[in-house]
């Protein structure tokens, strides 16, 4: 996780809270957070404008800059005060993304794991407090053994690998999802990054691992009946915050954001409950290809749109239309 650049982030914010008033050390900063990540292509198509090759140095100076756009302007279009404080998302398109380079689907997942650190690093510098990763659903076990080998090899090394690096940034880990069916490796070290980094205060980093939604709400009700059996909860009792109560994410609050990748439209058994009022972002980007800039695009999204939770438009004082009640 970079250093730098969760500085650079920091005197962005510095700015935007204390205008043109800023720190020598704030003023740095945000010198330093128009260099984040320098540039990145915008609309490539713009070179193909014939009729202005006449004038190389005009073609220059009008459009050089619409085509290269520096990747500091996302980032300072976002309004840190009005992030998502819960971000959900599925990892989909490695398969994909694998089978387009003519590797195979392993590579792909290899590849992953670079979107999930630039993601998680990126997440952390903003500021967000909670992060849920789908990484391996209940339903994934049924793929070809080599293929669940392979990945569940590569998330417990990712995990142990990463666990320094997370402890440095403050990054507390959680795993949701039925982990009695993980081998037992798998138990015995993702238990000791989960104790290493239990203490820390910073991101909530959590992964959904042999999770499915309708797994959880199966469990959960299986729960609440053995409960209400032995007299530890009375039926007329139950409602939406018992339920709430005995689901895996019981700690956290519901994801605001639900982002998937590469162009598949659908919930796929994924927090079924707890998205019920989250906004849905697709995109046709393939997970190994997300980065950044696709996250601050996302929020961006979220950012401009009017959250109502069954209320109508009129209802909502302006604070009210980002953050949920
Ligand atoms: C879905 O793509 C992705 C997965 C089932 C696995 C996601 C796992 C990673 C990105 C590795 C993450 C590592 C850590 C530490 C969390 P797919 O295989 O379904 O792709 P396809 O739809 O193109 O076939």
């Amino acid at each position: 996780m970079g250093k730098v650049a969760w500085k650079e982030v920091k005197a962005v914010r510095a700015f935007r809270t204390k205008g043109p008033c800023l720190t020598t050390k704030a003023r740095e900063g945000h010198v330093g957070a128009k260099r984040l990540n320098n540039y990145f292509i915008r609309k490539p198509g713009l070179f193909f404008l014939s009729p202005l090759k006449s004038n190389p140095p005009f073609i220059f100076i009008t459009f050089v800059p619409l085509i290269f756009k520096p990747m500091g302007s996302l980032l300072e279009q976002l309004d840190l005060e009005r992030l998502p404080q819960h971000i959900a998302i599925i990892m989909d398109g490695n398969g994909r993304w694998a089978k387009e380079q003519g590797q195979d689907r392993l590579y792909g997942h290899y590849h992953g794991v670079e979107s999930v650190r630039n993601i998680v690093e990126g997440s952390a510098e903003l500021g967000v407090k909670y992060l849920t990763l789908y990484a391996f659903s209940t339903e994934n076990w049924d793929r070809p053994i080599e293929e669940v080998t392979g990945l569940m090899e590569l998330l417990v090394d990712t995990i142990r690998k990463e666990t320094a690096i997370l402890n440095k940034n403050n990054i507390r880990l959680h795993v949701i999802g039925d982990t009695n069916m993980l081998p037992d490796y798998a138990k015995k070290e993702l238990q000791e990054s989960l104790d290493e980094l239990k203490n820390n205060t910073g991101l909530n980093l959590i992964m959904a691992l042999s999770y499915s939604s309708r797994w959880e709400i199966v469990n959960a009700i299986k729960n609440i009946a053995a409960d209400v059996k032995t007299g530890k909860l009375q039926p007329f009792e139950i409602d939406q915050d018992t339920i709430k109560d005995y689901l895996t994410t019981r700690e956290f609050p519901d994801p605001e954001l639900m982002i998937r990748t590469s162009g598949e439209y659908r919930i796929s058994n994924f927090l079924l409950y707890q998205l019920a009022y989250a906004e849905l972002y697709f995109t046709n980007v393939r997970w190994p290809d997300f980065r950044k800039e696709n996250l601050y695009e996302a929020i961006l999204d979220f950012q401009k749109r009017e959250r109502r939770f069954g209320k109508t438009g009129e209802q909502l004082k302006p604070e009210e239309q980002i953050t949920q009640s």
